[in-house]
């Protein structure tokens, strides 16, 4: 009886000529045999076509999971399932690809891999926002690498390329929509469903988990800002230190609100830094209909990344298991042929606090609709200039020309104390330079 190992070693054998060269097996150990990792066994032992034309063979010889009672079909795809790490390391890989998320035992068990010199994809954006440098450090000190790139914009293979081109990775700022579940729920309130309808709505399709809180409430977003903040600007911030708000207090009149003056709102992640001064935050921010990030509808995911060249835009699915496993697949094949194998990120990052001071323009909500000149005369006395008002239900809203977010605060504080009205802002971002 043959295992499913080598029958999957027979089902990938090409015929061999002076030519064609036998592709090289890469044996892959899955730490993690969920959503992701269920995909990844699956794509992998069924594109060995595709993955032969490049010389290669991969395979799943080991996978480590919790339990090892519960049926799954994605076990038909893997020779041994274990909840044992030493089981799981007796093994000889050549990539090991970490799935399971969260930060610990993902931490020490991607170490253990490292310290061997073996090489580690990884899609948890957790783990990488958390302890990516000290990882990738490892990796350089082993002479082995770290991808992630599937732990951010999943099914947009964009950070690798920068890895490679040192010169083309010179940013000095980036604005993102990162949060697929955020952005389908202001998509769904834009067209007029409820906060509420529209949560609701996401987790049954499937769009947002059955606990939603690290997506609504901007975590999920810092994490991911984090770690493209240490790649693009060679900064480290912890995810606790990006401003961040949620989502859920917009609702339906902030968007038409919104589409009134000339924009929407959208989930955003915004970070600019310049000699080791960051401005960064993640939050709900005014977008204009003009801005790249505009179209970005649903469960996409977008990114403008800024250079003085001009800005590049990258934009797809941001998660989702069969998508995340082909990036993650890639990035096996990407490490298993690299002649020389390179760490990426070799310039050291160093500490930042990050914070939003920045002048930006500002969309402005104040409650019990307040007569529209008067209100802009008493913000203009603080410094907080309106460009446009616009008057729904019973609210004044009103788009700003570019301060700092203390002025805002001031003249906010001065306008609840004189009228006892409610009132909040959110950045806003024209379209100036930032259409792709
Ligand atoms: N889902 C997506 O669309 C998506 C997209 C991009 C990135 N990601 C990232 O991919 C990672 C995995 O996501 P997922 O949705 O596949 O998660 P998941 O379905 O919860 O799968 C996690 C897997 O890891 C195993 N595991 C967890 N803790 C373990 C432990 N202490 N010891 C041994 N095994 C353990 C689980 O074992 P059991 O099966 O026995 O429970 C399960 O097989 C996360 O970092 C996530 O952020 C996900």
């Amino acid at each position: 009886m043959t295992s499913v190992l080598e029958n999957l070693a027979l089902d990938s054998e090409p015929p061999c000529t002076p030519t064609t060269p036998r592709p090289a097996t890469v044996r892959i150990g899955q730490l993690g045999l969920g959503n992701v990792g269920a995909a990844l066994a699956r794509l992998t032992a069924h594109s060995s076509v595709e993955l032969q034309a490049h010389g290669l063979a991969p395979v799943t010889p080991v996978a480590l999971v919790r339990s090892i009672d519960r049926p799954r079909p994605a076990a038909e795809f893997v020779g041994q399932l274990t909840n044992d790490p030493d089981t799981f390391f007796a093994q000889p890989l050549d990539v090991v690809v970490e799935i399971m998320g969260g930060v610990e035992p993902a931490y020490s068990l991607v170490r253990r891999a490292l310290d061997r010199g073996v090489p580690v994809v990884t899609a948890n954006k957790s783990l990488v926002a958390a302890h990516g440098e000290a990882l990738c450090d490892l990796a350089r000190r082993n002479g082995t690498t770290l991808r992630y790139e599937a732990s951010c914009i999943a099914g947009v293979p964009f950070i690798g390329t920068f890895d490679r081109r040192p010169l083309a990775s010179r940013i000095d700022g980036l604005t993102a929509i990162l949060n697929g579940t955020s952005n389908t729920i202001l998509t769904a309130i834009a067209n007029g469903s409820t906060f509420e309808h529209a949560l609701d709505d996401a987790q049954q399709r499937g769009l947002a988990e059955p606990d939603p809180s690290a997506d609504i409430t901007g975590r999920d977003a810092a994490e991911k800002l984090t770690l493209l903040i240490r790649q693009f600007g060679r900064l480290l911030v912890t995810p606790d230190a990006v401003p961040t708000t949620g989502i859920s207090g917009v609702d339906p009149v902030d968007l038409r609100a919104a589409a009134l003056l000339g924009g929407s709102v959208k989930p955003l992640a915004h970070a600019e830094w310049n000699e080791g001064a960051l401005q960064a935050f993640v939050g709900p921010a005014f977008v204009a209909a003009g801005h790249s990030l505009a179209r970005i509808h649903g469960a996409t995911n977008g990114i403008v990344l800024h250079s003085t060249r001009g800005p590049l835009c990258y934009a797809g699915p941001g998660a989702g298991p069969d998508v995340t496993a082909v990036t993650l697949l890639d990035d096996v094949c990407e490490v298993a042929t690299e002649s020389r194998v390179q760490t990426p990120n070799p310039i050291a990052a160093c500490a930042a606090t990050p914070q939003w001071t920045q002048e930006s323009g500002w969309f402005v909500r104040v409650e019990g609709r307040p007569p529209a000149i008067e209100t802009s005369e008493l913000l203009g006395s603080y410094g907080l200039w309106c460009e446009r008002t616009a008057t729904v239900d019973e609210r004044l809203y009103a788009l700003t020309y570019p301060t700092t977010a203390a002025k805002v605060h001031a003249a906010l504080n001065a306008l609840r104390a004189a009228t006892g009205d409610a009132a909040r802002a959110l950045p806003a971002f024209s379209a100036e330079g930032d259409a792709c």
